[in-house]
């Protein structure tokens, strides 16, 4: 499938996690308009005291607008960090796992001359807004990419490639969706697999990522864990750089 470039038009990654931003905005306002409204609650003849409110509805409301900062801006930051993370040379074979709009599929794309960068998802509206393939289509058009990459249907937990398939694995907010250790395990399991020997897996999310780390090193694996950029990202994501020797 190919797009025709368009340089007047703009990408669009979408907001991550839309439902969260926007349980956080909304319940943060909340209990900030409580707070400001009725600062003492009474019940019978007790007062409560309730100006403690304005911590967690500060909390909320500021979570929730660094989390739309990194969905606008950051992602850009974020994504050119964890491409410097290799030494690219232009030929290999690439594969984002929950690839989404396509954000590190067609970053890695732009890094290529004969190489191929694959996309990976099972496309679900709950972690990023406008989720599906003809969003990070029409995104690689736009980065001018669009006869590098290809997108196809596939569960991190059972990929359908041979084993050996790539050079570099890509992966970011996308693990800690597999909401079992055990079906976590499995995604470990797969990168492993799919991954060339000498190949380098560059994965980065903001909870589970030690599991993943001790998944690697499990299977035989090296690991290289970095700090977040907590400028760039929210929340903070770590990044676990995997090579299989
Ligand atoms: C928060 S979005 C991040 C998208 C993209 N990686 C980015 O950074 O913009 C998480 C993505 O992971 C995908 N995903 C969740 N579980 C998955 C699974 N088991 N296999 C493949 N993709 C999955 C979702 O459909 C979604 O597109």
């Amino acid at each position: 499938m190919t797009n025709t470039p368009d340089s007047n038009q703009k990408t669009n990654y979408g907001i991550d996690a839309p439902g969260v931003i926007r349980n956080l905005f909304f319940g943060g306002l909340i209990l900030l308009i409580i707070r400001f409204t009725f600062p003492v609650f009474r019940i019978g003849s007790t007062d409560i005291d309730i100006t403690w409110f304005i911590w967690p509805g500060a909390i909320f409301t500021v979570e929730s607008i660094l989390m739309m900062v990194y969905s606008l801006y950051g992602k850009y930051k974020h994504r050119s960090r964890m491409l410097a993370l290799i030494d690219w040379k232009g030929d290999e074979q690439v594969l984002d796992i929950g690839t989404g709009k396509g954000l590190l599929m067609n970053g890695a794309a732009q890094k290529l001359t004969t190489g191929k960068s694959t996309g990976i998802d099972i496309w679900n509206n709950e972690d990023l807004t406008g989720n599906n393939m003809e969003e990070a289509l029409k995104n690689a058009a736009v980065e001018e990419v669009a006869d590098k990459v290809e997108i196809k249907n596939e569960n991190a937990m059972n990929m359908g490639f041979a084993d050996n398939s790539f050079d570099v694995i890509l992966t970011n907010l996308c693990l800690h969706n597999i909401y079992n250790k055990e079906g976590r395990a499995d995604a470990c399991k797969e990168i492993g697999r799919v991954l060339k020997q000498g190949g380098t897996a560059v994965i980065s999310d903001f909870r589970h990522v030690k599991e993943y780390q001790r998944n690697f090193e499990h299977l035989g694996l090296q690991t290289k864990l970095f700090w977040p950029n907590y400028l760039t990202t929210f929340p903070p994501l770590r990044i676990l750089v995997v090579k299989k020797p």
